[in-house]
Parts: C-alpha cells; structure tokens; sequence
C-alpha cells in the first residue's frame, strides 16, 4: 500500500513522497558501519567500490562508459503520463477482469455500490487487490488458458467505498457497525477460476474452488507460537484458532501449490492503550496501539486492546492455504516469522530443502528468510502438509564488503535467551523483530518484495523507499539519505544455494531521476520516460527478465505507478523501460506473468486514493468511469493482440 494511511500523517501531505510512508518504529541504533563509510569514503566512491563496470557507467558524470546494448524487450516504450485511466504499449491490451464487488461465489449478490453489505460483501471480489497468483488447471499443469486467480485484498479506502464520508483516512474511523462489517468481508483473499477463449480471459462464476477468505474466516495457527499464552483469547482458550486475515499486502507459493499470503499492516486495525502491559514495549515496537486507522474496535470487541490484548500477536504472520481445496483451512505459519510482511517468494535450496524469503516493509526493518528442516517430496503432495512448521528463520546483516550473512533466529543462541525475555522459541517468533534487533541485523530502506530470479538463481530485494534514513545512518546497502525514490539489491548465494548462511550482494538499481537525484544507478542508457520511483513487487518471466512494479511515483512530476521491464543478465541489465502506467491514486501491485508469458496480471490497488478524494467526486472513477460509481480496485489482464510474449 502506498502508506498514507497513517492518520498522524495530515490529509493535505498524504500523498507528498515525505509524508506518504510507513513511520518507523524500529529504534535501533544498529546501522552504523554507515558511520564508518561516511568517514572513509565519499557516498560516489561507496556506490563505486560495489557496483560492476555497467552499472558505474550510470552514475551522473562518470566519463566514457562501455557502449550500451540494447534491451532484450521489444516494445515501444510508453512516455511517462499521470492521468485518470490505465496505459499499455501499442500492440497491447489491458481487460479489466475482476472489479472490486463482482460476484464469485453462489448465491452473491450483483454489485450495487448503494447497498453494500457485509454478507453480500464476503461472495464477491474484495477491495484493494493486490499479490496476485495464478495456479494451473488441472493442478501439477502448466495450463496458461484456465486457472485459478489468487489474489489478495489488503485494505479498504472507506471513503471512496461508501457516499457521505468525505476524504482522507479519517473517514474510516468514522465506520457504523454495517460498514465494518463491508470493510472486514472486503479484506483476506479471493481464488476465481478464470478461463481464457479467443484470447479474452473470463471469470468462472460458478467455479467450484472459487473462494473468500475474509476477516472472519476460521483459521489455525501451527508452528513454535502455536497455544503460547500470548496468543489466547477469551473467544480462543487453545491460542491456536484465529478468526480472519488481514492486510493481506504481497504473498507467494510453495512448490507444493499452496499460496502464502502475507499479513503486513495488521497493528492499524487496533487500538487501546497497552502502556501499562508488560509487554508495551513490544506493542510499541509493532505500531500496536494506542490509536487505530480503522473504527473497528468500536464495533468488534477482539480489535479493542482493553478488552482482548494478545489479539494482535494472532497477526502479522503468513498464512498457507490450499486453493485447489475451497474447504481446507488456512493455517498460520508462526515459524515464518511476525512482522509486517510483504512477499514471501521461494527458492530450492540444493539439497531440495524450500527456503522462503521475506521482508518487513517498515522502514528500518529488515530481511529474513526460513529454511524448512526437511527437503520437500515432489512425489506426494502430502507429505509437504507441515513443512513450514519446522525449520530456522534467519535475518540479513548486509556488510560494507559486499558481503551478506544470514543470522538464526533460534531460542537460547546469542543473545535470544531468557536474559533478554525470550523464554521459548514461540517468544522469538511472536516477537521476531525483537530478536533481530538482538542479532544486529541490518535495517533497511523498507523491505517489500525479495524474490529468486527462477533462471539465474539471483534474489532481488525491492527497498521501496525510506526519506527518514539520515547521513550519518547510510551504509552500503541503503547508501542514500532521505531515500525518496528506493533501490534494488542483487543477493547472490555460494552455488546459488538458497539455504547458504553467506552470500554477496551488489547495488542493481538505484531509482530516481538520473541527472536530478542523488546517487541513481540504471544503465546509462535509460531513457527520460524510463526511470522509475518506489520499486515495490516484482515478477520475473521465464527468460528470467525482470517486471517491477511501483508504489509512490513522483505525482508532482507527472509521473504515475507502474511497471518497468528490465533485463537482469546481459548487455540491457539495467536498462529500465515503462510498460504500464496507472491511472490517478493507484499504485500496481501483484505483477504475475502466466507459464506462456502470453498475460500479465496486475492488481490495480486504490485507484482515486488523492488528496480530496471523495465517493461524490473521487478524482477518477476509474474502470467503470459511470456516473455514480466510484473507483474500483481491480485485476486486469495485459495481453499482446494477435497472441505472443508479453514484452516481445
Ligand atoms: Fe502493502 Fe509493503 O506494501
Ligand atoms: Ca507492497
Ligand atoms: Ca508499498
Ligand atoms: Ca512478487
């Protein structure tokens, strides 16, 4: 999400770059070989000693550079544009295939944006779309023709959803008991089978594995943390039976088909004052509490933190589930880590061992992966069931060396002892940022996407942005003070083993504008419309080319969202070109590229969220553009005409 919805931020700075981010909560005082650097070496000479010859040829003023060859994409690229509707390039189209209230499931009503309501609300599509997957039928296929669409829905914008509530966030706090229960059933998760005949792609109505996952919807929580005392509840005794998902931002799979959705932002959704607990400290840590963003605890006791205190720690987690069984019950996965998670994308270690990697997207946090215990069985899908419940979290140190170290995460090692509160390994996981703060791990400009490159076996972390870092907290990894635009590191593992415990890592990308930011690093020959601002997801295709989304473009410039291409190997690595642009508000998420390439699903999230953006005059109404109807979060499908490639 865009993170304007922090209500200490004023509405008429919401969507200044400044103001629009996550404010931190992450009080270490860690980063400081940052210190060091500045002291040793100019920012321009850091930036030199870790980045190829390539990639220096980008920096401002560097001298002759090695002749630049061209991108390996063949399209003609967009002009940077910032308007009320969507861009693709010529010879392209874009369907919109899902919208925000379409009926999925039996017995749903039709959308009718004056009527909404929470039971209705729970069979159709949910709000602000955003990680999206794409499972084959039938299951073990490649079938990029028919499949299943997962897709998450990680926020609601109640003033563009309901008439009368004005603009800005404040208007979700305001939320009546029937509009609470619209916006819960609005967040979780949906699977719509779709079907794709002369090259158009359909919705399956009836699609007998189409499903809701809701703020309702009963889960499990499995794992270290399952049944702590931290995690029980008047309405849950056990600590191991949950009601609902929430802020279900980017995800991933497993290799055994399960989709992981991920549960960032979940502390907006409580409040109360927890200042006297003994556990404030770790509530402050999470941006648990006192406020809220949402008027849920008025009407939910679970959200209100006097009345059910261990409610949140039953969030922040990531969440497996089946979507080719509609009846298999979401489980918690409490191995994996709570902090706000964003993706969650994996690897095969060499021994066939799954290793997930992860970030929390907050600035000053950090990037983890899991390691399972056991290799996975590509012969019995079965036996894969439990695999995330057993295994080492680690996080990254990233060192001035260009090197990379990965820290366990592990009761009674270091200093995760009783010494410092953790008495179990369930502590660790409840309270995982504690414990990396403890490991001196490396805090980052927001973590939001870290995935595997399927062909070179790179992983990419996606540092969407972090304007709070100051001179003397840059180090080599987040190299840039007031980090407005973000950057991308390249991790690169011994062997490409996922699983190794020490790796390198390089500079990709530094984004902004070249000749007018600070330190930006693109190959040199990117062009004016192919710079970019605020990498957030990103998917590979099966050449191994890299498609970034963005969340946070520069507005003001007449900029908009969207996604770039790139080549991550060869003479075009770096060379950044716009593909899609969004229309006013929005950010893209969920890039996802079909087995073929033939389709790129993107999740178009909180379209209209402007400054002064209201249900009666939302600043675009975006994709129905009908009088009366608001904007409406939704996947839309990008295809060549005639067929082919996406990307060429
Ligand atoms: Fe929901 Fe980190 O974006
Ligand atoms: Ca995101
Ligand atoms: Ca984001
Ligand atoms: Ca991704």
């Amino acid at each position: 999400m865009t993170d304007t919805l922090d209500p200490r931020i004023p509405a008429g700075d919401a969507h200044k770059l400044d103001a629009g981010e996550h404010i931190g909560s992450n009080p270490s005082a860690e980063p400081s070989i940052g210190d060091l650097i500045e002291r040793r070496l100019s920012r321009r000479g850091a930036l030199r000693g870790l980045l190829g010859a390539a990639a220096l040829a980008a920096l401002p003023g560097e001298a002759e550079a090695q002749a630049s060859g061209p991108s390996s994409f063949a399209f003609r690229e967009l002009n940077h544009v910032y308007d009320a509707t969507h861009h693709v390039p010529e010879g392209y189209e874009a369907q919109v295939l899902l919208r925000w209230g379409d009926p999925i499931l039996p017995g749903a009503p039709a959308f009718n944006v004056n009527s909404l309501s929470g039971e209705g609300q729970a069979r159709q599509f949910g709000y602000n779309c955003d990680y999206i997957d794409y499972k084959p039928l039938p299951q073990g296929s490649r079938n990029s023709a028919h499949g299943l669409l997962v897709v998450n829905h990680e926020y609601t914008n109640t003033n563009l959803m309901f008439a009368g509530m004005g603009a800005g966030r404040g208007a979700a706090l305001r939320s009546s008991a029937a509009q609470v229960a619209v916006e819960m059933a609005a967040h979780g998760v949906a699977v719509v089978e779709i079907r794709k005949t002369g090259g158009q792609w359909q919705v399956v109505a009836d699609g007998r594995m189409n499903r809701r996952l809701t703020a309702d919807t009963p889960m499990t929580v499995s794992g270290p943390a399952a049944g702590h005392e931290l995690l029980k509840t008047s309405a849950d005794p056990t600590g191991r039976a949950v009601l609902g998902t929430i802020n279900n931002c980017a995800g991933g799979d497993t290799p055994w088909g399960t989709v992981l959705t991920a549960e960032e932002n979940f502390n907006m959704y409580f409040a109360g004052d927890t200042s006297r607990s003994p556990n404030a400290e770790m509530y402050k840590r999470y941006g648990v509490g006192p406020q809220s963003v949402y008027g849920w605890s008025n009407h939910v006791a679970r959200f209100d933190l006097a009345k059910e205190p261990n409610e949140p720690h039953r969030f922040g987690w990531i969440v497996e589930f089946d979507p080719y069984d509609p009846a298999s019950v979401p489980v918690k996965r409490t191995a994996l880590g709570r902090f706000k998670h964003e993706g969650c994308h994996h690897g095969i270690a060499a021994d066939g061992r799954v290793v997930i990697y992860m970030g929390d997207d907050e600035r000053f946090d950090y990037v983890y992966k899991f390691v399972t215990a056991r290799a996975w069985n590509p012969n019995d899908r079965a036996a894969n069931r439990d695999l995330l419940d057993e295994g080492t979290l680690y996080v990254a140190r990233f060192t001035d060396d260009g090197k990379l170290a990965w820290l366990p995460l592990v009761h009674g090692q270091g200093p995760l002892t009783e010494a410092n509160g953790f008495r179990s390994q369930g502590d660790v996981m409840i309270f995982t940022r504690k414990a990396a703060d403890l490991l001196k791990a490396t805090p980052m400009d927001r973590p939001e996407d870290v995935e595997p490159n399927p062909v070179t076996g790179r992983v990419y972390v996606l540092l969407t942005n972090n304007t709070s870092r100051r001179s003397e907290q840059v180090d080599r990894a987040n190299p840039r003070a007031r980090n407005a635009h973000g950057h991308i590191i390249e991790m690169i593992n011994p062997n490409n083993d996922h699983a190794a415990l020490e790796g390198t890592w390089n500079m990709f990308l530094a984004a902004g504008k070249p000749g007018i930011d600070a330190g930006v690093v693109y190959h040199r020959a990117v062009s004016n419309s192919g710079w970019l601002s605020c990498p957030d997801n990103v998917a590979f295709d099966s050449r191994g080319r890299m498609y970034i989304a963005t969340d946070g473009a520069p507005t003001a410039a007449g900029v908009a969202d969207g996604v770039y291409v790139t080549d991550t190997a060869g003479p075009g690595r770096g060379l950044t070109r716009l593909f899609f642009q969004a229309p006013t508000g929005a950010e893209v998420c969920g890039p996802l590229l079909t087995p073929d390439d033939q389709t790129m699903f993107l999740a178009i999230q909180h379209p209209g969220e402007d400054p002064g953006s209201t249900f009666e005059t939302p600043s675009t109404r975006w994709p129905d553009f009908q009088a009366g109807m608001p904007p409406r979060p939704s996947v839309i499908a990008i295809t060549k005409k005639g067929g082919g490639p996406i990307g060429g």
